[in-house]
């Protein structure tokens, strides 16, 4: 295969008056096209409707049914999953090549539709254009990056072994067989893709789960992959509901991996169902989880302020603190803490709500779930430290009804309470008072989560004191903590932020390969 080495793809300026009017022109195709669509699913190539139905409603304007996917039952779920294993005996004999080229054939049809892509998202979800932006480019990178990905597993002895005379010795790279991948609402677009393809590539089938309240997106994606020639029975589109067929199918004696990414309940149980062994099953199901966050940035006594406090609140608020790798805690030393919070709460002020379609900075979360547990957060705050700013859940903005809660800040929370535990998941935001450096990286620390974390300092020593002993996943030194980059910075967590198996990286693919040592004696 003829590549051009992988290069991540650029963001969209939107300070460009032609670009922000090419969005507005994707969002009224979207609404012309796209809005009231309804997804079936797809098993073995073909559209297979059902009696129920799951309704997707725009967050920003709870009114709005935006579209509908099929809701999968049990017996779909069966079916799914005995028509996988029919289609592995094919696609596993798959030139490595020839895979490849469907995902590449995928970036290149997702790059035509991309301000379409974009704009579906502004109105499932309610991101803003930056927001949907810098996610449709990491759907694209995904797909760009694990097609070259997967060229090292290709052929036998692609792994390294010692030469041994009088034999030839190899490592062959094998894909493990059909698997599951249930997906969050927050990166509907490049997670959902992302860890469908990821295992494909390399020759296992897998049955995809979106997340409810984001089936419209992954229904549009779904449809590019079958324009770019995925064959039958590869990928199984699943839409339905998490406690049914996904629980069926996480159980199901004949489910070889899972790829899981989500929050931390939910991950925690499908673990546990997933080591039962059940009658007939003959493997240690492989287990991938990317779960929640309670993630933390720090500011020192010698941190350029100006730095800190964009930082905090690019992290905090962008897609509304919806995001595994938000910042949640802002922990800072106590000689520039009044300085450092007063202006962030400042400039957190300045953020306005609106709705996606607006491009405001700051829209309404995903659903009532949310929204209810949020606000449970919102009445605990001033038992728990001083509200600085926001505190309310007005559930509408300019008339009209939606999941609005307005950005929160939490000031002098102690290390322990629950605010400064949990991950609440949404525009609040939790301030701790550090002692010293030192104290400020032990409360860091203190969680049991390992997602992303931060530090602003200008303390080399420091800054080498956190590279080492800094708890998480994905570390970021004077910058904000979210949007890591297909290829650049390789992502995921550990503790209870998951397996740490790092989306995007280099070695992701091995996740879903099991390897054979093959030795002939001459
Ligand atoms: P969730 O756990 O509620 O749902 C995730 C998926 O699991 C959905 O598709 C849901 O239908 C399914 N599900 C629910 N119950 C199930 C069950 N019993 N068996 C099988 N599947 C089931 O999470 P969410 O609200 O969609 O997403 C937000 C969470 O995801 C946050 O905690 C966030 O931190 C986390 N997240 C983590 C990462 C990461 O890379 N670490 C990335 C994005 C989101
Ligand atoms: N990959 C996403 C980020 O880094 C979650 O923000």
């Amino acid at each position: 295969i003829k590549v051009q080495e992988y290069r991540p793809q650029p963001f969209t300026d939107f300070t460009k008056e032609e670009n922000v009017k090419a969005y507005q022109e994707a969002l009224a195709k979207v609404r012309s096209e796209l809005v009231g669509k309804h997804y079936p699913l797809i098993i073995d190539g073909q559209r297979v409707d059902t009696a129920e139905k799951i309704e997707s409603r725009n967050p920003c304007n709870t009114d709005e049914v935006v579209g509908t996917t099929a809701k999968a039952t049990i017996q779909d779920a069966e079916n799914a999953l005995q028509g996988a294993w029919k289609a592995f005996e094919s696609w596993k004999k798959w030139d490595m090549d020839a895979r490849a080229r469907i995902l590449l054939k995928a970036a290149a049809i997702l790059k035509r539709r991309r301000m379409e892509a974009c704009a579906l998202m502004s109105i499932e979800v309610g991101k803003n254009y930056a927001e949907a932006d810098v996610e449709v480019a990491e759907a694209i990178d995904f797909l760009e990056y694990y097609a070259r990905s997967a060229m090292k597993y290709a052929g036998f002895g692609s792994s390294e072994t010692t030469w041994f005379e009088g034999e030839e010795n190899g490592l062959m790279s094998i894909p493990l067989g059909v698997g599951v991948s249930i997906s969050p609402w927050n990166f509907p677009c490049a997670i959902f893709i992302g860890m469908a393809v990821a295992p494909v590539v390399v020759g296992n089938c897998v049955i995809v789960k979106p997340a409810e309240d984001a089936g419209l997106i992954a229904g549009f994606m779904m449809d590019i992959m079958l324009e770019a020639g995925l064959p039958a029975g590869v990928i199984q589109f699943l839409p339905g509901v998490g406690k049914e067929v996904g629980e069926y199918l996480t159980t199901h004696a004949k489910t070889r991996f899972i790829t899981f990414t989500g929050s931390r309940a939910v991950g925690l149980h499908i673990n546990e169902v997933a080591a039962k062994v059940q009658p007939g099953q003959k493997w240690i199901k492989r287990v991938v989880m990317e779960l929640g966050g309670k993630d933390a940035l720090i500011v020192d006594e010698t941190a350029d302020i100006e730095t800190a406090v964009t930082a905090a609140a690019q992290g905090a608020f962008g897609f509304n603190g919806q995001k595994c790798s938000a910042m949640s805690r802002l922990i800072v030393v106590d000689s520039v803490y009044d300085d450092v919070v007063g202006q962030f709460v400042e400039r957190a002020r300045s953020l306005k709500m609106g709705t996606g379609e607006e491009n405001a900075p700051v829209t309404a979360v995903v659903n009532q779930m949310s929204f209810d547990k949020i606000k449970s957060y919102l009445e605990l705050a001033p038992s728990e430290g001083q509200v600085l700013l926001g505190g309310e859940a007005p559930g509408e903005c300019g008339g009209q009804p939606g999941y609005y809660i307005a950005p929160t800040i939490v000031g002098d929370v102690q290390r322990d309470a629950r605010m400064a535990q949990e991950e609440i998941f949404g525009p609040v935001v939790t301030v701790l008072r550090a002692k010293d450096w030192q104290d400020a990286l032990d409360i860091a620390n203190s969680t049991e989560y390992g997602l992303t974390g931060g530090v602003i300092s200008n303390s080399r020593e420091r800054l080498e004191q956190a590279r080492e002993e800094f708890e998480v996943g994905n570390l970021y030194f004077n910058r904000k903590i979210t949007g890591a980059i297909v290829g650049v910075q390789p992502f995921g967590g550990y503790n209870m932020s998951g397996t740490d198996s790092k989306a995007g990286g280099p070695d992701y693919l091995a996740n879903f390969m099991q390897l054979k040592t093959v030795t002939e004696r001459w």
